[in-house]
């Protein structure tokens, strides 16, 4: 058997429609179909909903935490419009793969993120278009700590400051800040651990918030202005949304990412090619 080459760095990926429009979730507008084309919704079989990036025609990029029960979910790509979304629309999921060493409450009292990151493999090739395609993983080596200032757009269908469930995909840009501003948010007596594997982002007034966990935080590649890639995976923060929340820093997972891509990547209907 010869394994299928994996198009890891997509040819095209993180192409936005977005154009001026930017302007500067919570404190953010919404989006129109093609700005944010790597965006996908989920649902998890206990209910739990969440966005998600596409990283390549066959697979999702996401957070582990969405799926601390089942493995199961929905996922729904190339929309921002949740009105009328019916089952046969969405994409079909083969699997779901989280990080092994994902351990949600490790010490069995206080909340762990750590390693919240996970991979939903489509059952087909998913078609491509304006309003579905890639956005791009970071350039192998990308795992320092992301220069605070940065700025960067987080996408969902998260809480915002005036409905528990927005209909349309709502964009923010925020900057990435140092951790101490997440560190020193109040988690209702809870202590979250924070480690280099994660990056704090937002601003007093725009963040993510409820919901939109698992969706991107993308950020202009430096080299190629037209792309975009994808930095963070919306992961926790404090139950008040609208300050600073903390983002998976992808860049520490790229290669668990590839690995796990080239070992799952291939699919039934396709003919193996040498
Ligand atoms: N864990 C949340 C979710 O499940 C994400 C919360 C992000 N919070 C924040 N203040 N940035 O959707």
């Amino acid at each position: 058997m010869v394994h299928q080459s994996l198009k890891v760095g997509h040819a095209v990926c993180g192409r936005t429609a977005i154009s001026d429009d930017t302007g500067r979730v919570f404190g953010g507008k919404p989006a129109r179909l093609g700005y944010f084309p790597w965006q996908v919704r989920l649902r998890t079989y206990d209910g739990k909903v969440g966005g998600g990036a596409l990283v390549s025609d066959g697979w999702i990029l996401t957070a582990a935490h969405l799926f601390d029960g089942s493995r199961q979910t929905t996922v729904h790509g190339g929309i921002v419009n949740l009105q009328g979304l019916s089952p046969e629309k969405a994409l079909p999921v083969e699997d779901a793969f989280l990080h092994p060493n994902y351990r949600p409450q490790a010490d069995g009292s206080e909340p762990n993120f750590e390693h919240d990151v996970a991979l939903v493999k489509l059952r087909a090739r998913a078609k491509l278009g304006a309003n579905l395609s890639p956005v791009c993983l970071p350039a192998a080596g990308e795992t320092s700590p992301l220069r605070a200032g940065r700025l960067g757009y987080i996408t969902g269908w998260g809480k915002t400051e005036v409905r528990d469930r927005p209909i349309f995909l709502q964009y923010a840009e925020v900057p990435v800040v140092g951790m101490d501003k997440c560190r020193g948010l109040d988690y209702r007596g809870k202590r979250p651990r924070f480690t280099d594997n994660m990056v704090c982002a937002g601003q007093p007034g725009t963040d993510s918030c409820q919901g939109d966990s698992g969706g991107p935080f993308v950020l202009r590649d430096l080299r190629h202005p037209s792309r975009h890639v994808v930095r963070g995976i919306v992961s926790f923060g404090p139950q008040q949304c609208g300050s600073y929340g903390v983002y998976t820093h992808v860049g520490r997972y790229l290669a668990w990412i590839v690995k796990t891509m080239r070992e799952h990547g291939s699919w039934e209907d396709e003919e193996t090619r040498a």
